[in-house]
């Protein structure tokens, strides 16, 4: 096996090239090398720079995620950073790829950059719940200023190195890849006559007190009430960093960075980063770089159809777009027009590239446009319907090559993230790669589902809905079940939501066990939604905004029996205890994979907030034996919802985590 670090020598410069693929993540193997080689260049009287790269794709995209599960080891990446910046002789970055968290640390640390123009940078960590915990937060604000570092920290987006204001991160660009070796070298050489330029000495970005302080405060109010800490955390770190010496400012980013990482909202977050990925494989992998797919057909007129059109065009593949009727094709075109122009007026787009994108769509009939295409997608209209959710409808896409893999793609297709990617009996491995890879050229998150039968979100959210209404049944308000729902981080609980849809509508689909069917009865009654404004809540004034309304809690109470209620705080369990339970009959079943894949699912198709990391690891979060003792306690003739599942209950006997939850 190769050395995850190399180190040779050239000219007087040591080149010390970070080996670890896929992306050189920064384990503690890479660190305690890294360490080593760097220690030994610093000594060797032969070196005058050093040059710290990474080999293959990229410069270290940043800390391994998997290792914050683990216990700390030395040496710590802040402690790597410190070494760098001590050190005697000028220390250079080559960079390229994708250089992010860590990795972007570990370079900000060095005296000098060099990079390629099409390298991009960020500081990823608040998507994982965490901040920069390599010196980040102090560093980065000294170089560029507070608003350009929290513009990077809060966002945590990839940015163009070659671009204002990010520019700055780099001493000098190079354009070709098969140049910057050779442009680095040379730049060590003058770094020699420069000598080592600490950053953490650096203070232009500060050159405005006042309109540093002035952006610091106007930042802590924005996330002062947002329900994630890391946010928080992160405006407070770059505060110490105008506010402390950059010593006890790195002290007070390595406390905060501590805290985070044994939080709950972090370790959510990190089960999301894996289950995203994990969700978009093929069980047996044949091909690691499918084919490429540049042009794309598809068949259909409908609505599916023109939004994946959009989808499709967005991503820069050709279109060749086939519908029977000649009428609705002349409509089907205004349609994609109308779409890249109202992106244009949005300024999601240019209007050069939305001129590019029409240039790339042909329209005609079905058997021409197949031809010469590398995927054919049939977008079939006949839409199958979730039991509640509206919003969730999906469609079916069948790619007709093989006519054995369906794309099931949450609405609308060319905005939501969701499509489940469903093997059909006799789909190969390769084909599913291919449907796979497409998915994520559309920018969106495929989940591999083995059973084309049901939806795993339809069954997840008529779970969450049965529950609601079980939890009714037994005397709770829906107020407080929205109420608790909705601290929780639940965007349209689920009472306010069938107020949305209609309650006709709900109650007709809407199937009980030893319970009411509640939104038939407000429906009845005739208070049949917001279109109404009056459904479970009531509605006011224009905005329609919904308040709590005694003549439907009257209704309930008629057609209920006396009951004891339900403890507010066992509302949230309870409901994730109906999730979990459903969660292990999918995969018990074989509709999903393994629990991760329902939580993906839920977090990109249903709104489920990323921080809580789905209701499958939410409940782990929460306890799988506590949330298993609550439903113990609730007593409700649909044994569905509360009875543990046996895979349920496994996991709590044999005090394991979601993630022993596969087929
Ligand atoms: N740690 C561990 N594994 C990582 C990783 C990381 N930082 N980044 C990527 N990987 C793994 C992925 O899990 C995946 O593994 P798999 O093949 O077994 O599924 C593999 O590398 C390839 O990743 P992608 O499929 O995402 O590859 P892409 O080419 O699509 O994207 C990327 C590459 C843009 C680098 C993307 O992987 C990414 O955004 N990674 C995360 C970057 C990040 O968050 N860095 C900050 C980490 S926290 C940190 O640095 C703390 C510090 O401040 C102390």
């Amino acid at each position: 096996m190769a050395e995850v670090v190399q180190c040779s020598v050239h000219e007087g410069v040591a080149v010390v090239s970070i080996n670890h693929p896929p992306v050189n993540a920064l384990a503690w193997q890479v660190r305690d090398s890294l360490l080593t080689a760097l220690e030994c260049a610093e000594m060797d009287s032969e070196v005058r720079a050093i040059l710290i790269a990474g080999a293959g794709k990229t410069f270290p995209a940043g800390a391994d995620i998997a290792e914050f599960d683990m216990p700390r080891k030395e040496p710590w990446l802040p402690q790597i950073c410190t070494q760098i910046e001590m050190c005697r002789k000028p220390v250079v970055a080559e960079l390229h790829g994708t250089v992010l968290g860590g990795g972007f640390e570990l370079a900000l640390a060095c005296h000098y950059r060099i990079g390629l123009r099409s390298t991009r940078v960020g500081l990823p960590e608040v998507k994982l719940g965490l901040i920069p915990g390599a010196g980040g937060t102090q560093r980065t604000p000294r170089l560029v200023g507070a608003k350009v570092a929290l513009d990077m920290i809060l966002s945590g987006r990839m940015l163009p190195l070659d671009q204002a204001p990010y520019r700055i991160f780099a001493d000098r660009l190079v354009v070709e890849p098969e140049d910057l070796r050779a442009a680095a070298l040379e730049f060590c050489h003058e770094a020699v006559s420069k000598g080592p330029r600490p950053s953490c000495e650096r203070r232009e970005g500060f050159a405005d007190p006042v309109a540093t302080q002035l952006e610091l405060t106007k930042r802590a109010a924005d996330e002062a009430d947002g329900p994630e800490n890391a946010r928080r955390e992160a405006v407070a770190a770059v505060e110490a960093a105008f506010l402390l010496p950059f010593d006890a400012g790195c002290a007070f980013e390595e406390a905060a960075f501590a805290d985070l990482v044994a939080s709950d909202q972090s370790k959510a977050l990190r089960h999301a980063f894996f289950a995203e990925r994990r969700a978009a494989k093929v069980a047996q992998s044949v091909d690691p770089h499918p084919s490429q797919i540049k042009t794309l057909a598809i068949l259909g007129g409908g609505m599916l159809a023109s939004q994946l059109a959009v989808a499709a065009l967005n991503a820069g593949l050709a279109v060749r777009w086939g519908i029977a009727d000649s009428d609705r094709r002349i409509a089907a075109w205004t349609d994609v027009e109308d779409s890249l122009e109202d992106a244009v007026s949005a300024g999601d787009l240019t209007k050069q590239v939305a001129n590019d994108a029409l240039k790339r769509l042909i329209c005609g009939t079905m058997p021409d446009m197949i031809k010469n295409a590398d995927f054919v997608i049939r977008a079939a209209e006949g839409l199958q319907r979730s039991d509640m959710a509206e919003d969730v409808v999906c469609a079916i896409a069948v790619a007709e090559n093989v006519d054995q893999i369906g794309l099931r793609f949450a609405r609308p297709a060319h905005l939501s993230r969701l499509v489940e990617v469903i093997e059909g009996p006799r789909a190969r491995p390769d084909q599913l790669e291919s449907a796979i890879a497409l998915v994520k050229r559309l920018g969106k998150q495929p989940v591999h589902v083995r059973s084309s039968g049901e939806t795993i979100g339809g069954r997840m959210m008529a779970a969450l809905h049965r529950a609601a209404d079980a939890l009714v049944d037994l005397g709770a308000s829906p107020y407080d079940i929205d109420d608790a729902l909705t601290k929780w981080g639940l965007e349209l609980p689920p009472f306010l939501q069938r107020d949305a849809t209609g309650l006709r509508i709900v109650g007709r689909v809407e199937r009980r066990e030893g319970g009411m069917n509640w939104s038939a009865v407000l429906a009845q009654a005739g208070r049949t939604g917001r279109a109404s404004r009056q459904g479970f809540y009531s509605y006011l004034g224009d905005a329609a905004t919904p308040v709590h309304d005694d003549k439907a809690l009257t209704l309930f109470d008629k057609h209920r029996a006396d009951t004891n209620g339900v403890k507010k705080t066992d509302i949230v369990p309870l409901i994730l205890g109906a999730m979990v339970n459903e969660g292990a009959r999918l995969v018990d079943e074989h509709v999903a994979a393994c629990a991760s894949d329902i939580d993906v699912v839920m977090m990109t198709g249903h709104q489920f907030p990323r921080w809580r990391g789905g209701p499958m690891k939410a409940a782990e979060l929460h306890g799988l034996f506590r949330v298993a003792r609550t439903m113990q306690g609730a007593n409700h003739p649909d044994k569905a919802l509360w009875v543990p599942h046996p895979r349920l209950a496994a996991l709590v006997r044999n005090g394991e985590g979601i993630e022993a939850l596969t087929n």
